[in-house]
């Protein structure tokens, strides 16, 4: 471990997106969904990813090639006679292989290694990840034969995303609505993030506290969760086994992780680190957690006064109290404070005796709280690492990145 002296200031050089640049081979099949793939395929080239789309005979009956290939800015293929060898060509260039929306019919082909047309001929000539989202009506879901097909699929890795309850283009209601474009999205980016963080328990809080005066009112601060969300989306994605542990969030918890639990005050948080902490191997301590609590909480309303003293006492110190146990998981903190004060926080990150804690100065502009985006230095027990304004996602991938240079040789 070094001394004051030897850290080093590095900056960091940004993220990339991580379906820039990757070949996304997408295959539309003939359901109602089919016109819901001109904006998966918008959200793809939005991330920087090129999409080759190959076309069923029938899903041309419900949305047209043209729309298709304006989306994608590309040919479509359908004939497999017309382009001869694409059947080949088209997988051996792709990344991934979606089929979005994915027929019970190229389901059952797919798992029954029937090749009669370009997209399910091309799905057996190719060895990546192959991702499909089943869009139908819920008795073809139900039915016996496909689910069988479809469980065999899944048994050799190919990943499932969908399908949602909800109301079907038949007019009836079920299981069987495509899932959300933005959850085939997720998918995509998790097929293609590299999973190291597979084999990791991470335990994660986020959003504020709210500490009662009385039945009605509450002292709670800013935050709104989103920095915490993003820590926990991007374990998911990682591979990480994920514990959410959230305040009132002003923002939807990720659908990507294995475990929310909701709480409102600090004491209930305290509970709940506690609980999960021994099967945590990394704890990310990102909520903004009370600082004071009133000294009592009245059983009935406050009448309304000229003048009310709030007696306040200090709440319990989550952090605190993890670094000081023996075997504490991997253990970050945030340090919010207003103005340039990293000196502040790396004597927290020793006072508390935790691995590393994020400095982030609230009083800028597009930082800290209820923002999208951060501007963090990461400060460890060796090394101070400024990064630029960037989003809380990639603000998180950093932490992880750093998170997994350090742990192993703590
Ligand atoms: C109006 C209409 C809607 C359809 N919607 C679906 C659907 O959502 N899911 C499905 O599996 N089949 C649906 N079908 C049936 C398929 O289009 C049919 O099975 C076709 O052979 C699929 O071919 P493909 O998998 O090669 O695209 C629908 C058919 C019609 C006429």
């Amino acid at each position: 471990m070094g001394g004051p002296g030897k850290f080093l200031k590095e900056n960091f050089s940004g993220n990339i997106t991580v379906l820039k640049g990757k070949s996304i081979l997408l295959g539309i099949t003939g359901s109602v969904a089919a016109y819901k793939s001109i904006e998966l395929i918008k959200r793809l080239r939005e991330e920087e990813a090129s999409v080759r789309v190959i076309m069923t005979g029938a899903s041309k009956r419900f949305i047209t090639p043209l729309s298709i290939e304006l989306a994608a800015g590309d040919r479509v293929y359908s004939d497999m006679f017309e382009t001869p060898l694409s059947h080949i060509s088209l997988p051996a260039d792709s990344d991934l292989f979606v089929i979005a929306p994915a027929t019970a019919n190229i389901i059952g082909k797919y798992a029954n290694g029937i090749a009669d047309d370009l997209l399910s001929t091309a799905l057996l000539a190719y060895n990546g990840t192959v991702i499909i989202a089943p869009a139908m009506n819920w008795r073809m879901y139900e039915n016996r034969a496909f689910q069988k097909g479809l469980n065999y699929l899944s048994s050799i890795g190919v990943k499932t995303v969908g399908p949602e309850q909800g109301n079907l283009a038949c007019g009836e209601e079920g299981v069987g609505r495509m899932a959300d474009v933005e959850r085939i999205m997720e998918s995509i980016i998790t097929a293609l993030t590299k999973q190291d963080l597979a084999g990791e328990q991470v335990l994660v809080t986020a959003g504020p506290t709210r500490e009662y005066i009385d039945p009605i009112r509450y002292l709670s601060n800013r935050s709104s969760g989103k920095m915490g969300c993003a820590l926990a989306k991007i374990a998911g994605r990682r591979g990480a086994e994920v514990t959410l542990i959230c305040g009132p969030l002003s923002v939807a918890p990720p659908d990507n992780i294995d475990n929310v639990i909701t709480v409102e005050t600090a004491d209930s948080m305290y509970a709940a680190v506690m609980e999960n902490l021994p099967m945590s191997s990394i704890f990310i301590m990102s909520a903004a957690v009370a600082d004071f609590m009133p000294v009592e909480t009245k059983e009935s309303k406050i009448e309304k006064k000229d003048k009310l003293q709030l007696n306040l006492v200090k709440t319990r110190d989550i952090l605190e109290s993890v670094g000081r146990l023996k075997n504490k998981p991997f253990t970050v903190g945030f340090a919010a404070e207003t103005g340039y004060r990293p000196d502040r926080a790396r004597k927290k990150l020793l006072g508390k005796d935790i691995d590393m804690i994020v400095f982030n100065d609230v009083s800028q502009k597009d930082a800290g709280f209820d923002t999208d985006t951060n501007e963090v230095v990461i400060i460890d027990r060796d090394r101070e690492k400024k990064l630029p304004l960037m989003s809380k996602k990639d603000v998180s991938m950093a932490i992880f990145d750093r998170i997994l240079e350090l742990k192993d040789n703590r």
